[in-house]
């Protein structure tokens, strides 16, 4: 046991209502009592329950540190018995992202997506946790640049002495299963270079550079997984804010921009991340566009004080109204790219039995 409070954030598509377009009350019951138990027990010290889409976030505080295999079968037993609810109504894709039946110690490689952030609370500890649906975890990387390393997003890093001296980031290489630090702003060049690509490079942690921890996101893709496509990886993110870390306002700031990700509909459409409040997190239209949610918290001796629906503010209207435009703009390209992957991301594709049957009608083309 740790002295330090741990915050985990567990995610899992358990079951779509209706189809994969937001998540049954049902499920969001069977998770709060779970949670409620692992509570009475002294497993956890606190939690909040809550969705982004068809996505069942369980956010929970407790002594374990990161990678706990207690706090991680919690999350296993939960997101299982969700999953039994979700067969009982014959929610849509009741399981999909539980790919193995049985726990393992730790829910990674099983399915679910986590995001762990140990610390020593603060005088007053402010956190903000995004989540998203419909896209996948390279969706960050814009948003944890501006936060972490644009002066013109985030003036604490030219105005604020405890921040002047900027970030580290660190990039995980997803095919691979490498990881490398940059320091900014003195690499800003070379980090560009990798996390501009989305799709290989992507952001795990921030820290300031006295080693304090500021930000870690999900990673895990699916898709690698199971070696097959399951779902997109919907993926979430805690920032650390406040006191020689960038305020709640540059954590949010970069969402104004509803920049493209990939995810959307069949998981193999480029669209706008568009910033929502807790009840719009329902995205239908052609699946979409992708969502992000950002729910703040105080933490008070590992009590989750919260959360603030911190996009439920009209000064982000605009962005919203901004992703409509973009969202129609790209639908009118139809199947053709960029709106539609390119052939290698396609979560879906028919290429490979089309070229098998066309293949006799190729002829040289000379
Ligand atoms: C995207 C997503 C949906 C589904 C689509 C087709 O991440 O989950 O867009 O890909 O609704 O779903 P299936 O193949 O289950 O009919
Ligand atoms: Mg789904
Ligand atoms: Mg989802």
């Amino acid at each position: 046991m740790s002295e330090k409070i741990t915050l985990s954030v567990l995610k899992a598509d358990v079951g779509g209502y209706v189809g994969h377009s937001s998540i049954h009350t049902d499920l969001i019951q069977t998770a709060k009592e779970r949670l409620s138990n692992a509570v009475d027990k002294d497993i956890i010290v606190d939690f909040h329950v809550t969705r982004c889409g068809d996505d069942l976030e369980l956010i929970m505080t407790h002594k374990h540190g990161v990678d706990s295999e207690i706090i991680h079968k919690t999350a296993w037993n939960t997101f299982v018995a969700c999953a039994e609810v979700a067969k009982d109504l014959k929610l849509y894709g009741a399981g999909q992202d539980l790919l193995k039946d049985a726990f393992t110690g730790t829910v990674r490689g099983l399915g679910p997506g986590v995001a762990e952030l140990e610390f020593e609370e603060r005088k007053s500890e402010t956190i903000i946790i995004f989540m998203a649906d419909k896209t996948s975890p390279g969706a960050w990387n814009l948003p944890l640049y501006k936060i972490f390393a644009d002066p013109f997003n985030t003036a604490g890093l030219v105005i604020d002495t405890s921040m002047h001296d900027g970030f580290v980031f660190e990039v995980l290489d997803v095919l691979k299963h490498k990881k490398i630090r940059f320091s900014a702003p003195e690499e800003i060049y070379d980090l560009l270079m990798f996390i501009g690509a989305t799709g290989r490079f992507i952001i795990k942690s921030v820290y300031r550079k006295d080693g304090l921890i500021a930000a870690t996101a999900s990673t895990q893709k699916l898709s690698l997984i199971a070696g097959k496509y399951v779902g997109k990886d919907d993926p979430v993110l805690i920032v650390r804010c406040q006191s020689g870390l960038p305020a709640v306002g540059e954590v949010l700031e970069p969402f104004a921009f509803p920049h493209l990700v990939e995810g959307w509909m069949r998981g193999s459409h480029r669209g706008p991340l568009m910033p929502v409040a807790f009840y719009e997190a329902n995205p239908s239209r052609f699946d979409g566009p992708p969502r992000v949610i950002a729910a703040g918290f105080q933490l008070c001796n590992g009590k989750l004080i919260g959360p603030r629906d911190l996009f439920d503010d009209p000064a982000f209207d605009e962005a919203r109204r901004k992703s409509n435009e973009i969202a129609n703009y790209m639908r009118q390209h139809g199947s053709f790219e960029p709106h539609r992957l390119g052939l290698e991301d396609l979560e879906y594709t028919t290429m490979e039995k089309l070229m098998e049957k066309l293949e006799s009608r190729f002829e040289a083309d000379v």
